[in-house]
C-alpha cells in the first residue's frame, strides 16, 4: 500500500516510516520540518538502502494536500504531524487549535476528496489526565486536559468518532501513545529535541553526553514507591510497529469504522527506576538532582494494553534496557556529528 506519512521526518514518524517499509508498504512523507530536520531523511536512505518520496510542507494547507493526494495514489494515511510542546501550547492555545485541529480536518476533507477512507491517528494518553486508577484501559474516562495541547488531542479524538457516526466513509484508529523513548538500532535515526529537550530521555542522554550539565528530576514526594512520577515507557519502533498492526486491523474493515488504542508496555517505571536503569545499562553515572515538582505533571500512569495485544495482535518485543541503550547510543552518534 502507498501510505502517507504526516510529519513522516519526526521521531515517531520516522520509526514508522521504516517499518512500514520493511512490511513491504511505500510511504510517502509530508513534513515541514518544524520540528525535525533534512538529515532524517539521510538517516532514513542509510536504513532503507533507497529514497523515500519526500513532500516538504505543512498539513494545515488544502491545496498543498490536494497537491500531494493528486500525484500519489494513496491508499490510506497516518497522521503525525502536529506541535506538542506542552508549555508553549498554554502559552499560544491559538497556535495550537489552528495547527493540530486545522490540519486533522483539513486532511480529512481531502481524503474525502481523493476517496481515501483510512487513517491512523498519533493521541495520547494524555486524554486521561490524571487518572483515579491505573493501569487506565480505554474504558477509563477521559478528562478534561491539563494543557491546550492535550486538549487537541481529545478534540481531535472526537472529531474522528463524530464524523464516523455522521456515517461518513472513513475508518479511523487513535493510537494513544503513552510515553517513546529509544532509537532506531541503527542509530541513524532518533529524537531530535528542538533547543532544550522537556522530556525526559532526551534531557538524560544530553546530560549523559555533557551537552547539559545536570538533570533536574522533577519532584520525590509524589504518592509513588519511590516518590517520583510514574509513567510507561515504550520503545518508539515498539510504537512504531503498533502503527502497522493498525493498518492491517484497518483492512479488514470497511462502511464507517472508529476506535483507540492504548499504546504502550502495560508496565510502569518511576522517574528515578528509569534514570537508575540508564546508568546500569550504559555503565555511566548521571550527573542529576531532586527538584521541584513541574506544574501540570500526571503523577502516576501507564496503560491497560490488552485490547491492542488482543485486536491489533500487536504486543512490545523491546525492553526498557534495549530503549535506554538504543537512546544513548543515538545521542552518542549525534555528538560524533558535531
Ligand atoms: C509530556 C506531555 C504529554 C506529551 C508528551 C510528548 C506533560 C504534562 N505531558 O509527557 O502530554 O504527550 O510529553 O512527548 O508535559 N522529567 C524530569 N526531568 C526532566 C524532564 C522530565 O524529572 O528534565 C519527568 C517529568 O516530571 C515526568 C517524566 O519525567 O514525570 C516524563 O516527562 P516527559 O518526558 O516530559 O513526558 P510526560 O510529561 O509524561
Amino acid at each position: 500500500m502507498n501510505i502517507l506519512v504526516t510529519g513522516g521526518a519526526g521521531f515517531i514518524g520516522s520509526h514508522t516510516v521504516v517499518e512500514l517499509h520493511n512490511a513491504g508498504h511505500t510511504p510517502i512523507i509530508i513534513d515541514d520540518f518544524s520540528n525535525s530536520e533534512a538529515s532524517v531523511l539521510k538517516g532514513l536512505h542509510k536504513i532503507l538502502g533507497e529514497e523515500v518520496k519526500f513532500y516538504e510542507g505543512n498539513c494545515n494547507s488544502e491545496e498543498f494536500l490536494r497537491s500531494v493526494f493528486a500525484e500519489n495514489s494513496i491508499d490510506g494515511v497516518i497522521h503525525f504531524a502536529a506541535a506538542k510542546a506542552v508549555g508553549e501550547s498554554v502559552e499560544n492555545p491559538l497556535k495550537y487549535y489552528d495547527l493540530n485541529i486545522g490540519s486533522l480536518i483539513k486532511l480529512i476533507q481531502v481524503m474525502g476528496e481523493f476517496k481515501v477512507e483510512k487513517l491512523v491517528f498519533s493521541s495520547s494518553c494524555t486524554v486521561y489526565g490524571e487518572p483515579d486508577e491505573v493501569p487506565v484501559s480505554e474504558l477509563t474516562p477521559r478528562k478534561p486536559a491539563n494543557s491546550p495541547y492535550g486538549n487537541t488531542k481529545s478534540i481531535a479524538e472526537d472529531i474522528l468518532r463524530d464524523v464516523v457516526k455522521a456515517g461518513m466513509n472513513y475508518q479511523f484508529i487513535a493510537l494513544r501513545y503513552f510515553n517513546p523513548i529509544g532509537a532506531h538500532e541503527s542509530a541513524e535515526i532518533g529524537e531530535l529535541p528542538n533547543g532544550v529537550p522537556s522530556n525526559l530521555v532526551p534531557y538524560i542522554t544530553q546530560t549523559a553526553a555533557g551537552v547539559r550539565e545536570q538533570l533536574t528530576i522533577f519532584g520525590d514526594d509524589y504518592d509513588t514507591k519511590d516518590g517520583t512520577n510514574i509513567r510507561d515507557f515504550i520503545h518508539v519502533v515498539d510504537l512504531a510497529k503498533a502503527h502497522l498492526a493498525a493498518f492491517d486491523y484497518l483492512n479488514g474493515k470497511s462502511d464507517s469504522f472508529y476506535d483507540e488504542f492504548n499504546v504502550g508496555t502495560g508496565e510502569g517505571y518511576s522517574v528515578l527506576e528509569l534514570v537508575q536503569t540508564f546508568e546500569k545499562v550504559n555503565d555511566l553515572k548521571l550527573n542529576y538532582k531532586i527538584g521541584p515538582r513541574r506544574s501540570g505533571d500526571t503523577v502516576k500512569i501507564y496503560g491497560d494494553v490488552s485490547k491492542a495485544n488482543k485486536l491489533l495482535n500487536w504486543k512490545t518485543q523491546k525492553s526498557l534496557e534495549e530503549a535506554l541503550k538504543d537512546a544513548w547510543r543515538w545521542e552518542q552518534k549525534l555528538a560524533e556529528r558535531k
